[in-house]
């Protein structure tokens, strides 16, 4: 993607001490970085807070996770929002969310527009609430002729649910007589999945220290970097954003094979 150079040294003016923009090698940027975004129950409980100010504050990381993503000049940014499980938590948290994604989404558009960030959805967002399904449709049609960065915003999205809802479209085409079952292969598995025409993330980030999935990418991220940290979401900055991308820098990405290098 065309990265604007000028704002990306801007962005990262000011740097703190041990990281700054020249840390990160600009020709080697991943094209897709994923984020799990965990820890805000704890951000506000370690300040007496309701966890409702956790998810709050974890709005403002992820508003500059997405500019500092286009400043990048990121192709793909993906996160994940409410997982197929987060439907256990209490009833009070899952309609405190929903408004939120709802809210959110509606406050940040003009940002989307203005950072030409096209929005999609993984996961069955036909199970939200009414309210936020329809900001979430709204969202997709005013940013669908976008074509900077792709944000893509897993919520009740579950992986297990993804990989089933595949082998059943591709059951229903096999019966239906458009697929024979000997032509399915990785891509054709791959374009039934809510990431379809999507790369693989190179980079996932996930905060608060958690070394889990959680349910999140188990196909697309087969062969993926994975940077863990003990940031909490709403303390996470562009700043950990360069940390993780420079260890993704730094590693030895071999995809089985043998490096002779
Ligand atoms: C991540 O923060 C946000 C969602 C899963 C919706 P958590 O709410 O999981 O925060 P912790 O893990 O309880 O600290
Ligand atoms: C993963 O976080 C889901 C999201 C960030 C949306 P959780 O907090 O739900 O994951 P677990 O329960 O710690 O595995
Ligand atoms: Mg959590």
């Amino acid at each position: 993607m065309i990265r604007d150079e000028a704002k990306l040294r801007a962005h990262y003016a000011d740097p703190p001490e041990g990281i700054c923009l020249e840390d990160i090698d600009l020709d080697r940027m991943p094209r897709h970085v994923s984020f799990i975004m965990d820890g805000n129950g704890r951000w506000a409980q370690a300040r007496g807070l309701p966890r409702s100010r956790g998810h709050a504050a974890g709005v403002n990381s992820l508003r500059e996770v997405v500019t500092t993503s286009v400043r990048l000049g990121i192709d793909v940014l993906s996160a994940y929002a409410f997982s197929t499980e987060n439907w256990r938590r209490s009833q009070e948290e899952v309609e405190l969310l929903m408004h939120l994604f709802a809210t959110t989404l509606v406050n940040e558009l003009p940002l989307f527009h203005q950072e030409n960030v096209r929005l999609r959805f993984l996961g069955d967002i036909s199970q939200l609430p009414q309210k936020t399904r329809e900001v979430f449709e709204q969202g997709l049609s005013e940013t669908e002729d976008h074509d900077g960065m792709t944000f893509a915003l897993a919520v009740n999205y579950g992986s297990r649910a993804e990989l089933v809802r595949a082998a059943r479209l591709l059951a229903n085409d096999v019966a239906a007589g458009k697929l024979d079952a000997e032509q399915i292969d990785e891509d054709l598995f791959a374009d039934r999945l809510y990431t379809c025409g999507l790369p693989d993330p190179e980079l996932l980030v996930r905060t608060s220290g958690e070394l889990r999935l959680s349910n999140y990418l188990l196909w697309q991220l087969a062969y993926t970097e994975i940077f863990v940290t003990d940031v909490l979401w709403p303390d996470f900055t562009k700043w950990d954003y360069l940390r993780a991308i420079r260890a993704y820098q730094g590693r030895d990405r071999r995809f089985g094979g043998v490096n002779t290098a």
